[in-house]
Order: structure tokens, then sequence, then C-alpha cells
């Protein structure tokens, strides 16, 4: 299994040597990715509970899966290069005390919610549509393939923590496929059911400002020198994905 098969030790040994600026702006990526995981894996069942045919019951089955060993990857990567070994409770505890409110307001505002509604009302086709538009659309493509694309950039262009960069290609890997399963299901909801294109604006537009403060380091607020990206050029790259996606989906960002 990926998470307990990656090479740690190299890491290790770099994290020892890391300047402290740069093991600051590292070790709050780490931080996001400890929490948005674990919160990822434990506000996901009520989507299982929610499918609709048996294939669909079967991929979230195996994304559920995909989310526990990503959250596992991250505790052993604390375990093994940044802390001494702990309970993952007690990993995402301390990787809070990083993060922002605008995080909390998504991860512990917004997904909470949806998912608890989810779980309230299985057969609820706008219960089911706004979850999946908050952690597919939101977390896994807005926020989660933006933070990839310029951590790994930034990690590639150091040549620093491989066992790290190779652990979270592989996540991203999966992040992709889920992706897609978020994409084919608003796209079927948006086509069989127009109203519920209401659904994903109404959605949208709450949690946007979040999304975008939630996308900055905290020292340096929107500004992103430390990864050598402007907050612009995140800004920019989060909101194309986000247009292109939203065009498949039938429901054009002009609309919102
Ligand atoms: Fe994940
Ligand atoms: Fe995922």
């Amino acid at each position: 299994m990926v998470a307990f098969t990656i090479d740690l030790a190299a890491d290790a040994r770099q994290w020892a040597d890391t300047a402290d600026g740069d093991r600051a702006l590292i070790y709050w990526v780490l931080a996001s990715l400890m929490v948005a995981e674990e919160r990822i894996t434990t506000e996901f069942s009520g989507l299982v509970g929610a499918h609709g045919s048996e294939e669909e019951a079967t991929f979230l089955a195996t994304q559920q899966v995909d989310e526990a060993r990503h959250m596992q990857f991250y505790a052993r990567y604390q375990d093994e290069v940044v802390a001494d070994p702990a309970a993952i409770s007690a990993h995402v505890n301390r990787a809070r005390e990083q993060l922002s409110p605008a995080f909390e307001a998504i991860f512990d505002g917004a997904l909470v919610q949806a998912h608890e509604q989810l779980i309230a009302a299985p057969h609820d086709l706008a219960a089911k549509t706004r979850f999946v538009t908050i952690y597919h659309l939101i977390l896994e493509s807005a926020l989660g393939l933006t933070t990839f694309n310029f951590v790994t950039a930034y990690l590639d262009r150091e040549q620093v923590l491989p066992g790290f960069v190779e652990g979270y290609s592989k996540i991203h890997h999966d992040e992709t496929r889920h992706i897609g399963y978020g994409i084919w299901f608003l796209r079927e909801t948006v086509r069989d059911h127009p109203e519920q294109g209401d659904t994903v604006r109404q959605t949208l537009r709450d949690p946007l400002p979040s999304v975008a403060e939630s996308l900055a380091p905290p020292e340096g607020g929107s500004d992103f020198d430390a990864l050598g990206v402007s907050g612009g050029d995140v800004r920019t790259f989060a909101l194309g994905g986000l247009t292109r996606r939203l065009k498949l989906i039938g429901v054009p960002i002009e609309s919102l």
C-alpha cells in the first residue's frame, strides 16, 4: 500500500536541514493536507449511502478507501519526517493550529453541514448535488488541484522532499479520478434535472471568498512569494479550472 511503502528517509534528513522560512511554508502545506484528508475521509460516508446505481456505489466505496489511505500517508509523514509518532487525532489537532478561519469555514462549516443534510435525506437530489458541489468541485478541484500544482512545482524546483512529492503525486492521481466522478454526476444531474443547476449555483456562491482566502499561506496574507508565484497566479489557475469544469457540467460561470 502506497501509504506505507514510499521511502521517507531522504525527506527526514532534508527536513532537519531545511531553512526556517521554507520549513514554515512546507509545515503549513502539510498541516492543510493533514486536516483536509481527515475531513474528506470522515465526512464522506453519506455519499456512499446516497448512491444511485451499483456501479456508483462501487466507485464511491473505492473513493472512501483512497481518502483513508491519503490520510494515513500524511499521518505517517508527520510520524517519520516532521514530529514524534502520535495518533492521527494528535497530528490533526496540532495541524489545526496552523489553519485560517477561512479553511475552517469550508472544512468544518460548509462540508460538515452538507454531509449532515445528505445523511438525513439520502434520496434528496438537491442534498446530494450540494454535497458533490462542495466536495468534488470546491475541495478536490478548486482547492486540491491548485495546491498540488503550485506546491509540487516549488518542490521540484527546489529538488527537496522526494518522498513527499512521490506520495502527493500518487494521491493526485486518485484525486483526478474522484473529480471525474464529480463532474460526471453533476453533468448528468443538471442534464436530467435542470433545476439542480440552481443548487450548484447557490452552493458555489457562499464559499468562494473562503476558497480564495484559504489558498493563501497565513504569514504572507494573499502573497505567495515563498512559493515563487503571485496570489494572482494562484487565483487565475483556480478560476480557470473552475470555469472549465462548470462549462462541462452545464452551469457556465457567467450564470453564477
Ligand atoms: Fe484525498
Ligand atoms: Fe479525493
